[in-house]
């Protein structure tokens, strides 16, 4: 399976912040929001990765992350000329994609859970149909909103989905994460620009829902999704990982951490990163990790 993070936009829910700095460029404590969902990627055992930015910003994405092979990656980059919808990025990845299935995470997307890693690394080996999740929050009119046939921790069966529904029908918010067959860029192609002039990755999921192959995982209790895209948010995310990080003397999304554990890069690679870095607090916790 290949990844693809999509992290364009104008981030205008952030101004001033976000008018002259890429919104997935911005720290979320000690880290650029864009490492969050590359880590998941990363712990779903996805190592070809297509980064998607806006023309004027794919370079400072470039200079973040390189051609990710420090990480024991692949990266590559592709533009979207304008904000066109998510489900554009399909479109856009095709030449990256190939004949593969693909993962596609939301830039601003953050998610911390012991039992995530496992049900990552089972979505991803998904070869037909779709997997997306559903979350239950509190606004799920900020999100696109999924109802089930009945509600049971980890799967169920959904029956609607809407995207930003003034009403919504359940508290079931659905994330940025989306696992899909190689169907899907086919399928984008097909999609209708909305109301809003995008094309929307609600609409995809929901022609795989009318199909019957649609899996919709609840996330439950004890697994954390936040999104950092408004003042608040980003903020709430930072004070999250600061506490769960500063409590436990363990990070939270750290790339070279994740490529030392899942061996893609050795010890002493990992040891010649953090001599790389200035003598801080994140080249220290890389150096003390066994
Ligand atoms: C997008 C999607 C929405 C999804 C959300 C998750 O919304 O359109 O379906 O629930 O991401 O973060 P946006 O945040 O781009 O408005």
């Amino acid at each position: 399976m290949k990844g693809i993070i999509l992290v364009g936009g104008r981030g205008t829910r952030l101004h001033p912040l976000t008018l002259s700095v890429n919104k997935h460029l911005l720290p979320v404590f000690n880290k650029p929001m864009v490492y969050y969902p590359l880590s998941i990627l990363m712990l779903a055992g996805i190592r070809e990765i297509l980064i998607i930015s806006t023309p004027q910003d794919l370079r400072l994405f470039r200079q973040l992350l390189g051609d990710g092979s420090h990480w024991g990656l692949k990266f590559c980059y592709m533009e979207q000329e304008s904000p066109r919808g998510i489900a554009e990025a399909l479109i856009i990845a095709q030449d990256f994609v190939e004949v593969d299935p693909v993962c596609l995470v939301l830039g601003d997307n953050i998610f911390f859970g012991t039992t995530l890693p496992a049900r990552l690394r089972k979505a991803a080996k998904l070869q037909t149909g779709a997997i997306i999740f559903g979350y239950q929050v509190q606004d799920p009119e900020r999100y696109a909103v999924v109802t089930f046939e009945s509600t049971v921790e980890n799967s169920a069966r959904a029956i609607t989905l809407e995207e930003k529904p003034q009403n919504p029908k359940s508290k079931y918010a659905v994330p940025g994460l989306y696992f899909y067959d190689n169907n899907s860029i086919k399928m984008a192609k097909e999609l209708q620009p909305s109301a809003r002039g995008e094309l929307e990755i609600t609409d995809l999921n929901k022609r795989y829902l009318d199909q019957g192959l649609l899996q919709v995982e609840v996330l439950g209790r004890g697994i954390a999704w936040l999104d950092a895209g408004t003042h608040e948010s980003l903020l709430q995310a930072a004070h999250f990982i600061q506490t769960v990080e500063d409590r436990q003397g363990m990070m939270i999304s750290c790339p070279e951490e994740i490529a030392y554990r899942m061996g893609y890069i050795t010890r002493s690679q990992m040891s010649h990163l953090a001599e790389q870095m200035a003598d801080n607090a994140y080249a220290a916790y890389l150096r003390s990790l066994d």
